[in-house]
């Protein structure tokens, strides 16, 4: 389907496009969509969804190498092509009885973000990690945390953090590793990012070795429990 870009924020290592879609879409957190651009149709890549409204999805791209970069200087009225929503949403593969701490490192926040607005009884603390203070430019938000000015976000999240607690993450891979070291006992679940092609489960470009087996992040996550995980990739 569809979408026209209706709002465009601009740091400078991300931006923030609000895109009114054409179509009808039902979007739960934790699943994501295939975006291509609209003068290159034939490549696409993932992306999350930060918030989903009247018909209005949010995205909250980092502007890391040629696509993104595409992404960030289209302009409003332009169109998008979209293909989703793809993945399995975070509420189907979490404990529901446990309250979760969400963490995330720069634009891996944006799936949590969209979890908290819809499961917030699910939600005890929320902690979101940026790098440097640029992005209070275009994203203000009370579990902000930046690292030049407050340091570790894990020494942090070590003051949030209750026994019962479980974590859902979503965020670099080396986060993801000091999470891991750092709470061996927790119940963590991980939101993985894998180099993607179709988004559906059809090219087996993006597997994770499982305890149940090979598995596709794009099909059957992109959130695991992290015990489930054999494999972690650098
Ligand atoms: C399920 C899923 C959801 C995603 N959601 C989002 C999202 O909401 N917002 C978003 O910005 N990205 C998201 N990504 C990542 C996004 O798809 C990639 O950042 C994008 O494909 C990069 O394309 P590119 O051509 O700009 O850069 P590439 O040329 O593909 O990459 C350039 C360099 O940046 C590195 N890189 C790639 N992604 C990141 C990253 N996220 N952070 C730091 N370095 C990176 C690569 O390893 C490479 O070295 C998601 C990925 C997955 C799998
Ligand atoms: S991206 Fe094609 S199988 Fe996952």
């Amino acid at each position: 389907m569809e979408g026209k870009i209706i709002l465009k924020k601009i740091s400078k290592e991300y931006c923030i496009l609000k895109v009114k879609l054409t179509e009808d879409m039902n979007i739960l957190p934790g699943q994501f969509v295939m975006l291509s651009h609209p003068l290159k149709k034939e490549l696409s890549k993932p992306f999350s969804v930060m918030d989903f409204e009247d018909g209005v999805l949010t995205f909250f791209v980092k502007i890391v190498g040629k696509f993104s970069k595409l992404l960030s200087e289209l302009k409003e009225n332009d169109i998008l092509n979209i293909k989703g929503p793809l993945g399995v949403p975070y509420i189907n593969k979490i404990d529901k009885n446990l309250k979760y701490v969400l963490v995330g490192g720069g634009c891996g926040a944006v799936s949590l973000i969209y979890f908290k607005k819809i499961y917030p009884n699910l939600v005890e603390n929320e902690l979101y990690g940026f790098k440097n203070s640029s992005i209070r430019k275009i994203f203000e938000h009370k579990s902000l945390f930046i690292d030049e000015e407050s340091g570790n976000p894990l020494d942090k999240l070590d003051t949030i953090l209750k026994e019962k607690n479980g974590i859902i993450f979503c965020g670099s891979k080396g986060m993801q590793k000091a999470l891991l070291n750092k709470y061996p006992n927790k119940k963590i679940y991980m939101s993985l990012e894998e180099n993607m092609g179709c988004g559906e489960g059809m090219c087996k470009g993006c597997p994770v070795m499982t305890t149940n087996g090979v598995k596709m992040v794009c099909k059957d996550g992109p959130l695991f429990d992290s015990k489930e995980v054999l494999e972690w990739k650098d």
